[in-house]
């Protein structure tokens, strides 16, 4: 599965964000926005963002960075890190590494904040391979530090969450084929989002995987979700 997903997201980096900004109707700016003046608070001066893309949630988090902070993108497709690092700040900080979420190549306890946006979902919608990416995310994170994660999720009330699926289901595909130029890769989107858990069973998941507090904020009616977790 790793080289499949790694192979979609190569072909979707040259156009990945301006079709999410359509296909959220913008709103993907202003989560993260909200996602990451929350992973400011747990301070500190090493960041991870895992998944992370064309660097989106790191320059966000950097906007809310004390100075000095050294914010480390990792993502698994070089295209994603190459956009990334083409478009980081002149004044640096960043650090670009190329690995896979679930192996991270750093020793315990190097960082004080992880955070993962809009990326949950692909690293896996299996119960057990979620728990051990996040103890992995867990191992990285110092005595104290906090794991945010901004990720789709599923509307609390029915009729809310019908309208959410259809729209996720009749929209997503045929608008992010038509803007990417890219056949696979909105389809599997739209139902890894339909697929994901409802926030609080993946709160449930964050504390299998050892955090000892986590907290959760839903975001427009549920269909989307910030959940903190404090190692
Ligand atoms: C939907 S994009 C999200 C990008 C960014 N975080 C954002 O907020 O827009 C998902 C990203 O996760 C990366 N990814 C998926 N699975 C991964 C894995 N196992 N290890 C590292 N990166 C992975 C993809 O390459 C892609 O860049």
């Amino acid at each position: 599965m790793l080289p499949v997903l790694r192979e979609i997201f190569s072909r979707l980096a040259p156009t990945y964000e301006r079709v999410n900004h359509v296909l959220t109707l913008g709103l993907d700016v202003f989560w993260r926005r909200r996602a990451a003046r929350a992973a400011a608070r747990s301070g500190g001066s090493r960041w991870l963002d895992v998944c992370s893309g064309t660097g989106d949630m790191a320059r966000e988090l950097s906007r809310g960075a004390p100075s000095g902070t050294w914010i480390v993108a990792l993502d698994f497709c070089r295209p994603m890190l190459d956009l990334s690092a083409a478009r980081q700040p002149a004044e640096g900080g960043f650090e670009f590494v190329l690995a896979d979420a679930a192996r991270l190549p750093f020793p315990d306890a190097a960082f004080d904040l992880v955070t993962v946006a809009f990326a949950t979902r692909n690293l896996s919608l299996s119960r057990a391979a979620l728990i051990a990416t996040f103890s992995e995310f867990h191992r990285a994170l110092r005595p104290g530090g906090r794991f945010v994660n901004l990720e789709t999720s599923q509307p609390r009330f029915r009729p809310v969450r019908f309208l959410f699926r259809v729209y996720v289901r009749t929209f997503v595909p045929p608008v992010g084929r038509r803007l990417s130029g890219a056949h696979a890769g909105y389809g599997y989107l739209s139902e890894s989002i339909s697929e994901f858990y409802p926030a609080e069973e993946l709160a449930g998941i964050l504390k299998a995987a050892g955090f000892s507090r986590v907290i959760f904020r839903r975001l427009m009616f549920g269909a989307a979700a910030v959940h903190i977790a404090v190692m």
